[in-house]
Parts: structure tokens; sequence; C-alpha cells
């Protein structure tokens, strides 16, 4: 299946089965918001959950933050956005769409490697077990002209990058004749800067009212409480200050539904460390945060670290966790080493010294600072899009059935377990339902007695429960229910004086968290 394919069907997965909904969507939906239905805000409590734990729970030295989106409009002057947070962006006369031209640039760089893989999936299978891949792309000679033609693009696009040349970006998309995908035409604008940040008014006009941003990152919350926490907390370097909440940016680009949004979440943490120590603490967050991925289950080979080629001006080491979405390798996390840019910048603009003294030698200095930082709604794009399967089933009778489950790992799924009366009558829902009620206590927990059982199995499997726990005639005599796994679809019989202790291992995030 292309992958447009399977990413149309997660989202209308999401929208069908109360997950994510178009912000707004009786008044034809808002570009690049969305809403999380009763599904989507548990998965989404419980990713922000599994990482806030793992940042404040596991981390003696790391502390967490709730502060406010509105700051003062100087932080903005101080942390580089107001004067640099820009995309370049190109206008198409004839379609009068607007598109980022370094998104233009690197989608037509991406199709020229799609070019150059269909080359090699040819070759396989035309030469089937003696295809030496390495051979083919250094003899044959149409990869050989893709891959020249990649490799001039990437160096004149890396170059105009670096140097902010906006001319030459321009250049190279009418030297690469690269089209507007709704006009087809090359009829282009220049290239312009265009900042993100979004911006509204605080007070009255009569009062003089002041122009004020909508954050477009968490971090500098923690930045300008840097001093704060540390004295507040007696925090000793090196610490960290984690923080979840709302940012704001005005994408030009916003398509691939929580990919990119324009209102969205963010899961940071700035850690505080001597400066010269740096790139130790940069290596040790790498893995860190690496293993918190991988601990989720979805295979080490969807994963992979891309360093930056374009450092940020305050950066001395950058990279990006990719997870390999139905779009392809994309971006979910950045780590980045941010030295002392912001804590400096904000001591220069504030005029109040931030400094951190450290009694052992008793010398006062700005710390350094590595930051993990994670897109919250990106994460759940990543698990909801790991975990979505379509199933072909062979029934009894041998007739082909299907069914789509998501295969959520259980400490993350909204529902943990339905509890199922077979029939609705004999007794069957009274009891079903004091299981319910006992165990609702300690999980998230449905009751379900509308049509057949198999019905009701397939409506769980597809919001991604777990355990199904069936009460049946047998119920009734020897006090056991039948418990269903989602994944195998097995069935065991099991007492329900037991089910608390069973399900309580399985689903806890406590043992996830122990994997880190
Ligand atoms: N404080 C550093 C910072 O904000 P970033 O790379 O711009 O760095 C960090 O953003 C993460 O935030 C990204 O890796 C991504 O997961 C998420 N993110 C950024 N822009 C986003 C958007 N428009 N929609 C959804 N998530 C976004």
């Amino acid at each position: 299946m292309a992958f447009e394919d399977t990413f149309k069907k997660l989202v209308s997965h999401c929208k069908e089965y109360g997950y994510v909904f178009p912000s707004s969507e009786i008044y034809d939906g808002l570009s690049a918001v969305y809403d999380y239905g009763q599904y989507g805000a548990e998965l989404k409590y419980n990713i922000r959950k599994y990482w806030w734990d793992s940042m404040v729970l596991l981390n003696r030295n790391i502390v967490g933050i709730d502060a406010a989106i509105f700051m003062h409009p100087t932080v903005w002057k101080a942390s580089g956005h107001v004067d640099a947070f820009n995309d370049p962006l190109i206008d198409n006369r004839d379609s009068k769409k607007r598109y980022r031209a370094d998104v233009l640039i690197e989608e037509h760089m991406e199709k020229i490697e799609e070019k150059i893989s269909r080359e090699i999936q040819k070759a396989q299978v035309k030469f089937g077990e003696a295809f030496d891949e390495a051979k083919f792309r250094s003899t044959n000679n149409r990869v050989l002209e893709l891959q020249a033609k990649l490799d001039e693009i990437h160096l004149r696009y890396s170059r105009a990058m670096k140097g902010n040349d906006l001319e030459e970006l321009r250049r190279i998309i009418i030297d690469n004749d690269i089209v507007c995908p709704i006009s087809g035409t090359r009829n282009w604008t220049d290239v312009r800067q265009f900042n993100l940040m979004f911006s509204t008014e605080m007070g009255s006009t009569a009062d003089g009212a002041n122009r004020i941003y909508l954050r477009p990152e968490t971090a500098q919350g923690i930045f300008v409480n840097f001093l704060n926490v540390q004295k507040s907390g007696r925090m000793k370097i090196p610490f960290g200050i984690a923080q979840v909440g709302k940012a704001f940016r005005n994408e030009i680009v916003a398509r691939q539904f929580l990919f990119r949004m324009r209102e969205f979440e963010q899961m940071e943490m700035q850690f505080f460390v001597t400066p010269g120590s740096e790139l130790e603490w940069y290596n040790y967050w790498k893995e860190k945060r690496m293993k918190w991925h991988l601990a989720l289950g979805f295979g080490p080979e969807n994963y992979r670290f891309h360093d930056h080629e374009k450092l940020a001006h305050y950066a001395n080491a950058a990279c990006d966790i990719e997870f390999k979405f139905p779009i392809g390798f994309k971006e979910v996390e950045g780590i980045h080493s941010r030295t002392d840019f912001d804590l400096k910048s904000h001591q220069q603009f504030s005029g109040k010294k931030i400094q951190y003294f450290d009694p052992e030698t008793n010398k006062s200095f700005i710390p350094y600072v590595i930051e993990t930082s994670i897109g919250l709604d990106r994460m759940f794009l990543q698990v909801i899009s790991a975990a979505y399967c379509e199933e072909e089933l062979t029934k009894e009778d041998g007739s082909k059935d299907m069914r789509v489950v998501l295969r959520l790992p259980s400490a993350l799924a909204p529902v943990k377990l339905a509890v199922l009366p077979l029939i609705r009558k004999d007794g069957l829902p009274e009891i079903a339902e004091k299981i319910a009620d006992d165990l609702k206590f300690d999980f998230n927990c449905q009751y379900d007695d509308k049509d057949s059982i198999g019905r009701r199995y397939r409506r769980q499997d597809a919001i991604g429960t777990p355990y199904c726990i069936t009460v049946d005639h047998q119920t009734l005599n020897d006090q056991t229910v039948t418990i269903r796994y989602r994944d195998s679809m097995l069935q065991e019989r099991v007492p329900v004086s037991g089910l608390r202790d069973i399900i309580s291992e399985k689903v806890s995030l406590k043992t996830l968290l122990k994997e880190l």
C-alpha cells in the first residue's frame, strides 16, 4: 500500500474511533489545528505521563515546572525569535499558494532518492541472489546520473541554507524545474523570510496595548525561571528542568495531519551543566532518549539519529531522533547542545545576573545547556501510526475476514480492558457490571453489552484495548472469566479474583519505566 494511502486511512480511523477530530469541524475546520477526542485525550495523557515520569520521577536531579504561555515580549527578543525565527517562503503566482522554499527543495531531493531506490529494486528483482547493490550503485549509468544530480543539489542547498542565501534557494528551484504541485507552473516569486510567531495584544487599546507573542517553544519558560528553580530547590549542577505545554507556530506548510500543526504541545527538558562537560552530557541524553523510544517496542529498525548539518548559531552539537512514519523517516525529537546562549542573552537583556555559584570551586559561571525537545502530538502520531495494523484473518469455516487493530503498548492504551457479558440475560450483565465497577479504580475500564461478542471484540481492537474480559455461563458456576488478548486473539480462563493482579502487571506504566 502506498504510504499516502496508509496515512489517509490513519486519519480517517482517528476520526471514526474518537481519537482526533479536525478543529471546529462544523465550520469546515481550521487548517493545521486538531482536537483530541475521548480516546485521543487518554492516549495523549498517557504519553505525557510516560515522558514526565521518565524525567521527573526517575531522575533525582530533574524537576518539572509549568510556566505561562504569555511571556514578557523581551524574552523573544533575547531568544532570537523576533529576528531569526523565520522560514524561507516562496509564492506561486498562478496558484497563489505559498510554500517553504527549503521544503520544496527537500521534497525534490526525496523524489530523486526514490527514483534511485526504484532502480535498485528493479535490479534486485532481475538479478536475484547474485545482486550486489554497492557495485550496481557505482556502475549503473542511470543511478550514477541521478546520484550526481542529487549531490549537486545537496551541496548548493546546504551552502544556501548555511549562508541564508535566499536568492540561491530560488535559483535552485528554477534550475531544477521544480513546479507548483497545484498549478504545475514555474511562475515563482522571490524567496522571503517569514516570521513564524503568532502575536496578539495584551491590555486594552486605551491603556496602550502591548504586542505579545504566543510562545513558539516552551524552553524559554524554563530559562527565565532558571534562578527561581535553582535557588528555591537548592539544585546543584548538573540538574534539569522539565516542562510540558502548548506552543504555537504559524507554519507555512501545515499539512500531514498532526505532524506539523499551528498549535501543538512540546515536552522539553533543559539540562544545566558545567561548561566543557556539555558534549559528554549531549551523548548521554542522546542515548537516554533513544532508549525511551525503543522501550515502546516498535522496533529499532524504525528509528535513527540524524545529525544536523546546519547548526543554529547558539548550538555546538544537535541531532534529531527520526521515526519511520508512513510518510518516511521524519524528526520526532531534537537533542541540542545550546551552549550558554540563552541564559547569557537573558542576562544581557534583563540586566539581572543569571549565574550559578559552585560552592566547591567558589566560582560563578553561566551554565551550558543540553536540551531534549519532543512534540507530544508528533509522538502521538508516531505511536498511532506504528500501532495501526490491518490484518487478514481466516475464520473457522475457511472464509477470510479483516480486522483493524491498534497494537498500542498496553501502558499507553486509552482503555485497558473491556468487560463484556456474553449475552444480555441470565444475570451475566450484572456480574460484568460488578467486575467493571470493582476494577474502575485501578484501570480505565469499559463495559459493553451491545451487538454480538465478535463485533464487540473488533470495536475494542480498533481502539487498541489490550484485554477483553468475557463473562459467560461458566462464570455463574466457578467465578472464572475468559481474558482475550488483543494481539494474539488467544483466550484463557482466569478467576475473577485474580483479574486485578494479572492486568496490573501487564498495563502498568511502572513496567515500562523499569526498562529505562
Ligand atoms: N526548543 C527547541 C525546539 O523547539 P524544534 O526542533 O523547533 O526545537 C522540537 O521543536 C520538537 O517539537 C520537534 O522535534 C517536533 O517534535 C515538535 N514540533 C515542532 N514544530 C511542530 C509543529 N509545527 N507541529 C507539531 N510538532 C512540532
